[in-house]
């Protein structure tokens, strides 16, 4: 049997960060539906303590929502804590989201303290936060810049406090893929009682490495991923939920399954740039607009004699109807007939092809891309010519 891994998505809350990009309670509430449809199994609804706005937005959601766990997010304070248990009353499935920075810049700079210390107020968060809920996760803030052997002695205390997950972020999107798989194949070899946790990954891309760097995070035994919608995040993001999921539909030989319904992909890309006004490049993987459009000839001739030779995804598997045939001055006689043929003229004689083709040349060199009026013109204009 398949290995399960556990989609977390936190769109709501690390996405939400986005200057610009917040959304109000019945946005959010649309997205948390979208997000539940799509099949993920915990969705990070916000950070209760930090604008009323934001409690209220975690206790509709909390109550609009049936399947997913609902997490909230606190620092290690047990006010922060005591905000996230009542905005989350409501939550049929509930997760108290805390922790601490670990690494020695967080524990100089930021807390002005010491390694022990940062020990003690993790244990003591969690164990407060167990007062409330019996999910607990975990979060060593900068674990990508924590010294592996400390690392451990973190993760080994909370576990033992109750922590049910405990998550290694790469806050600041610094490691190298190897680098990461290895701190979480370390933390599986070296703490005690590792087997009664979920380890997480929550990686940045700070580098353009969060997918590559949460993927070697789960072939090293994490099984919960900590992802947004089309990777919308703190400055460069973070993970996006969609590569992870189709990187592991494409790649069945790694055995892992997510509850993810691929089909629903697409629309709540969607939704989510319109609702956060977040445009997605359209080179994205996977959502981006150019996804599944073919634009040089030889790519367009490949693929129309069989999709098999330049397509790794079935369109339909995240919700696109179909690819496209993308006209431009890079496109051959063959994308150019079967446009043609999609609108219903059908180009059988090669000469006629090749002379409606010449003067596509002439068009595509002056514009970026040819429309599919502009070949039916041309199309009609070499038909008129020759009665
Ligand atoms: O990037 C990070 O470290 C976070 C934590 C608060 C989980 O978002
Ligand atoms: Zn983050």
């Amino acid at each position: 049997m398949s290995d399960r891994l556990f989609i977390f998505d936190t769109t709501l809350r690390d996405g939400e960060q986005v200057p610009g990009c917040q959304l109000n309670t019945v946005e959010k509430i649309q997205v948390a539906k979208a997000l539940e449809q799509l099949g993920v199994d915990v969705i990070e609804a916000g950070f209760p303590i930090s604008s009323p706005g934001d409690f209220h937005s975690v206790v509709e959601i909390s109550k609009a929502v049936t399947w997913p766990t609902i997490c909230a997010l606190t620092r290690a304070v047990e006010k922060d804590i005591d905000c996230a248990a009542e905005a989350l009353q409501y939550a049929k499935h509930k997760r108290i989201h805390t922790g601490i920075g670990t690494s020695d810049s967080h524990i100089k700079y930021k807390f002005d303290s010491t390694r022990e210390e940062i020990i003690e107020r993790a244990v003591a968060a969690v164990k407060y936060a167990k007062k409330f809920v019996e999910d607990v996760e975990f979060y060593a803030e900068d674990a990508g810049r924590t010294d592996n052997e400390y690392l451990a002695r973190v993760v080994e205390a909370v576990i033992k406090a109750g922590a049910t997950v405990v998550n290694i972020p790469d806050t600041t999107g610094y490691c190298l893929p190897d680098e990461y798989g290895n701190k979480i194949k370390y933390l599986m070899e070296h703490v005690d009682g590792i087997h009664k946790a979920v380890l997480s990954t929550h990686c940045h891309n700070d580098l353009g490495m969060a997918t590559a760097n949460t993927l070697q995070g789960v072939l090293n035994g994490a099984r919960q991923v900590e992802v947004t919608v089309n990777g919308i995040g703190e400055r460069a993001g973070n993970t996006s939920l969609e590569e992870i999921a189709m990187i592991l539909k494409c790649h069945k030989g790694l055995d892992i399954d997510t509850h993810i319904n691929t089909t629903k992909i697409v629309p709540i890309s969607r939704l989510v740039s319109s609702l956060m006004n977040m445009p997605v490049q359209p080179n994205k993987a996977i959502v981006g607009r150019n996804a599944f459009a073919h634009s040089s000839g030889i790519h367009q001739d490949g693929v129309l004699k069989h999709v098999q030779t330049y397509e790794i995804i079935n369109p339909k598997d995240v919700g696109v109807d179909d690819n496209a045939i993308v006209l431009t001055a890079r496109s051959g006689r063959a994308a150019l007939k079967y446009r043609l043929h999609v609108n219903g003229v059908e180009i059988e004689d090669e000469g006629k092809l090749d002379k409606i083709y010449k003067k596509f040349l002439i068009l595509a060199d002056k514009k970026k891309e040819v429309t599919d009026d502009d070949v039916l013109m041309l199309a009609g204009a070499d038909m008129s010519e020759s009665h």
